[in-house]
């Protein structure tokens, strides 16, 4: 037997490093059914249903609620959960749980409802105010979490394999929660849920996913388990997003992206993302247009200015996804990649310049610092400084 190292994708394997998987998932079309039986497997009789009102009205909460009723239990809906989701929501949901005695939270929805799910969970298993839960996260749950499962109807921002929820206060800041414990137990990945998907929403959180997986796939986290998964949901999600595009009633390019944005979310929790992301926060304090907008506009020239120092995390990306013809070397494969994130930009039919955001230039000097402070940032590949962070910005075209 040989002792030599195992192989890893950037010659980068650390010696220590830790992973905590997320708890089961089903997958695959009609997999949604088997909800009435996780419940019952888990001693839950009266679960608080978490949606949103635009659900409700597709027609995508009433047969889950039946096949629970059908199933001897009682549950309770909650539909009141904000596209942009609030503590207050999170609040309203604890409110109704009381009420209705419920011991147990069935989250059918995307990452809004998802997220709310999970502030509702983590409030759950703690003594404290739920704005102090939000600051200072794992360290204030003391309790267990009650059995919690999510149907994600987007695909999608990963909540449901994230251990990450973000909610708005009553001033419009964005609080993060981080905590494993009020991540859900049980995911359905059903790509029947999604089928119904508009468009717009469709190539925004599908394009999401691909800046998870490849800001999880090359930025400078040591995690080679979260590099693997990355790696494969980049692979998927390049190929199912233009295919998903083209036919939204294809269910295997929504399985495809649904499958692409859990493990992503997987991934991203193991790596954390890059300076895309990391450019991106800072102007959303700015601007209220979907994250994926933002991120359409800081991609490209945040992978510009990384591609020399990572050229091989970038070219293995791009063998991954089947990008460029064999033999050629990094850098091409690098540029490679970067041209085939423009293309799928334009294909989601994203925004390209800060101007198309409504930003002005004199806008920016607030985003500048956030930026600084970025952890996303943090884990780029390439390291800008404050002037470099400028003209970055200034890149992107603002009006
Ligand atoms: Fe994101």
């Amino acid at each position: 037997m040989s002792n030599a190292a195992p192989p890893s994708f950037f010659g980068t394997q650390p010696d220590r490093f830790d992973f905590a998987w997320p708890g089961h998932a089903v997958f695959g079309a009609g997999c949604a059914q088997q909800l009435p039986a996780w419940a019952a497997a888990r001693g839950v009789a009266r679960p608080l249903v978490l949606s949103d009102g635009g659900l409700v009205r597709a027609g995508i909460v009433a047969p889950m609620l039946d096949a629970l009723r059908a199933a001897g239990l009682t549950p309770a809906l909650f539909d009141g959960v904000a596209a942009n989701p609030t503590l207050a929501n999170a609040t309203q949901a604890r409110a109704h749980w009381d009420a209705h005695g419920c011991d147990g939270l069935v989250a059918i929805g995307g990452g809004s409802v998802i997220d709310v799910g999970k502030v509702l969970i983590a409030g759950l298993c703690a003594d404290a105010p739920i704005e102090q839960v939000l600051r200072e996260g794992e360290r204030v749950l003391t309790r267990d979490a009650p059995p919690f499962a999510a149907l994600p109807t987007t695909a999608g921002t990963g909540s449901e394999s994230t251990t990450a929820a973000l909610v708005k206060d009553g001033q419009g800041r964005k609080h993060v929660l981080r905590s494993r414990r009020s991540r859900p137990q049980w995911v359905a990945l059903d790509p029947q849920l999604t089928l119904s998907v508009p468009a717009s929403v469709t190539a925004s959180t599908g394009f999401d996913t691909v800046m998870h997986a490849l800001g999880a796939a090359t930025n400078r986290a040591s995690n080679p388990v979260g590099e693997a998964l990355a790696l494969q949901a980049l692979a998927l999600s390049v190929q199912a997003l233009p295919a998903v595009l083209a036919d939204p009633s294809s269910l295997k390019a929504r399985s495809d992206m649904l499958l692409a944005s859990y493990l992503a979310g997987v991934a991203m929790s193991l790596r954390g993302v890059d300076g895309i992301h990391g450019l991106c926060t800072p102007l959303e304090a700015l601007v209220d247009v979907p994250h994926a907008h933002v991120l359409a506009v800081t991609c490209v020239p945040l992978m510009r200015f990384t591609l020399s120092a990572a050229a091989s995390r970038y070219a293995q990306a791009a063998r991954s996804c089947g990008l460029g013809a064999a033999g050629r070397d990094d850098e091409a494969l690098a540029h490679a990649l970067v041209d085939e994130v423009d293309r799928l930009r334009q294909l989601a039919g994203l925004p390209r310049t800060l101007a198309e955001l409504g930003l002005h230039a004199a806008q920016l000097a607030p985003a500048i610092e956030a930026a600084l402070d970025n952890a996303s940032l943090r884990l780029n590949a390439r390291q800008p400084t404050r002037d470099e962070i400028a003209a970055l910005y200034q890149s992107m075209r603002p009006a």
